[in-house]
């Protein structure tokens, strides 16, 4: 049986496939959205950004009650109920799912319940109880991306595990060994470190975080070892295999390899983009070696009237590049004028304290022979910080030293993920370190840090 056809069919209901379908039937396409699994939202919602922030809420006021207390003067003990901490992570997405639902009625965008395959540049096969071949003048692939392995490492869902397992564990491991030191890696790390885990943090590359600003990403490094966290740089694993309730990892390090003993093994070594089942190639639809859809600047594939965007296409694998491009590619579609700017995306490592950046780092604008004047200003100078004890990390600007425009920022430190957003906007806007330096920030407030380091790039500073 053939539905009467769509104007565009959304294959994935991640932050990129929800959000344009939504944008798409605000622009008056009739839109339908594929999704094989039972919720939307797609890894962010399900097993990505929602779950994972929830525990690291939740194991942020656990590991304070613990430590952080007592330095306002507040005496008390700490216990934790693991599977209240986990039950409330799985009401937060299911909230969130249910919302995305609400949202589709509300837009009158169809929600397609199976997989999806491609049949042709207009018509996409449904697969599952109710198999169907559903016809549309555009099709949108926003089939998002699932976690890497790593060879000679078989997942097993609960000792040699993935992000997702490592978001439902039944108990604390006593050690956590992760594999990558990346978002993931620290964030998930981070999780189980605060509820009791000694956690070791392999990486390959010889430092934390390895595309991020150095500067940034070593003061990082550095708070999360105070907290406990043990990193090991040029080192790997090469193989694990579970041994009754512990597994034994191969660990290559410093040119020589050796065995070692770990509760839960984390590989968090990035993720490869999805596009299983989807029959997109064998359509013709280009791809590059590591597997991601070539698209053009509309966002279109080799097929013409089929579209990509997200986690799916090259770029960074975030949520909100995922959900801006959407948008920008169903605006297109309509003949309005979609842009994404991609030299402003922050990005954010929600550790404590976090790491949020957005542009160039000092070193890529080095490497581009880009004069710059650098202006940072520490928190432990900020008056908001100190009265809520936090001391650890900094604003850093990065500024282009002929004209003061913006070209990065970088912070560390309480709430850096919202701190962020007033570099992005700036950027955005095309502004000088002067024009955030000489916008009024109230008082006593953490973004006057963010003022004081615009400051300090023309070396004027007040309170350093
Ligand atoms: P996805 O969210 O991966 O969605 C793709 C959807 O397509 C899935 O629901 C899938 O089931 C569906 N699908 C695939 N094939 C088919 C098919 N053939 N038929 C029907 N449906 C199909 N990013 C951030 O910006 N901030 C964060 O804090 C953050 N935290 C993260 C934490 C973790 C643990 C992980 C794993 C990721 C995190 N990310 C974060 C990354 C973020 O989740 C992704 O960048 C984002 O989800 C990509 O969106 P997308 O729409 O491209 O794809
Ligand atoms: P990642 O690419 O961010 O980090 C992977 C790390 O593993 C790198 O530092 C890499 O050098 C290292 N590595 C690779 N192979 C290795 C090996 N064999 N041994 C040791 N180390 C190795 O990938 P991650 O952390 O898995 O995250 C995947 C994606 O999800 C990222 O693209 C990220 O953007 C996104 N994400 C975003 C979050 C956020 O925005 N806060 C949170 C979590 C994930």
């Amino acid at each position: 049986m053939t539905d009467s056809p769509y104007d565009l069919v959304v294959i994935g209901s991640g932050p990129g496939g929800y959000v344009a379908a939504i944008r798409a039937a605000q622009l008056g396409m009739k839109t339908a959205c594929v999704e094989k699994y039972p919720t939307l939202g797609g890894t962010c919602l399900n097993v990505g950004c929602i779950p994972s922030k929830a525990l690291l809420d939740s194991s942020e006021h656990f590991h304070h009650a613990r430590h952080g207390l007592a330095a306002h003067g507040i005496r008390a003990t700490a216990e934790l109920d693991l599977a209240t901490m986990m039950g409330r992570k799985d009401k937060v997405v299911k909230d969130l799912t249910r919302g995305i639902e609400g949202l589709f009625r509300k837009n009158q965008v169809t929600w397609i319940k199976g997989a999806a395959r491609l049949r042709s540049a207009t018509k996409v096969e449904i697969g599952g109880e109710a198999p169907r071949v559903i016809g549309s003048r555009r099709i949108l692939i926003a089939t998002g991306s699932k976690a890497a392995g790593l060879p000679g490492i078989a997942f097993d869902g609960s000792r040699i595990v993935h992000s997702t397992d490592a978001l439902t564990l039944e108990a604390v491991p006593r050690r956590m060994l992760v594999i990558g030191a990346g978002a993931i890696g620290l964030e998930l790390g981070s999780v189980w470190m605060r509820l009791g885990s000694e956690v070791q943090v392999l990486e390959l590359m010889e430092r934390a975080l390895p595309g991020m600003d150095q500067k940034s990403a070593s003061l990082l490094q550095r708070a999360l070892e105070k907290q406990g966290m043990k990193f090991r740089f040029q080192a790997s694993a090469r193989s694990a295999r579970v041994e009754g309730e512990s597994v034994r990892v191969t660990v290559a390090e410093g040119g020589a390899t050796r065995e070692e003993a770990c509760d839960v093994l984390l590989v968090a070594v990035g993720r490869r983009p999805y596009t299983e089942g989807l029959n997109a190639r064998e359509l013709g639809v280009r791809t590059d070696e590591r597997g991601f859809i070539q698209v053009d600047s509309s966002y279109q594939t080799s097929v013409p009237g089929i579209y990509a965007i997200g986690d799916v296409i090259p770029g960074p694998m975030l949520a909100h590049k995922a959900e801006e491009e959407g948008i920008a590619a169903v605006e297109m579609m309509a003949g309005v004028a979609g842009h994404v700017a991609y030299e402003c995306i922050p990005s954010v490592v929600y550790t404590w304290p976090e790491l949020a950046s957005v542009g160039l780092s000092e070193e890529d604008a080095r490497e581009r022979g880009i004069e710059v004047a650098v202006g940072a200003f520490p928190f432990l100078a900020n008056g908001r910080a100190r009265a809520m004890e936090e001391r650890d990390g900094q604003v850093k600007i990065i500024a282009d030293a002929k004209t003061d425009r913006i070209l990065g920022a970088h912070i560390v430190g309480p709430r850096a993920s919202d701190l962020i957003a007033e570099l992005a906007f700036a950027m955005e806007l095309g502004s000088s370190a002067e024009d955030v330096a000489r916008s009024v920030h109230a008082h006593p407030t953490l973004p006057e840090a963010v003022r004081e380091a615009a400051l300090a790039v023309g070396k004027r500073a007040i309170h350093i």
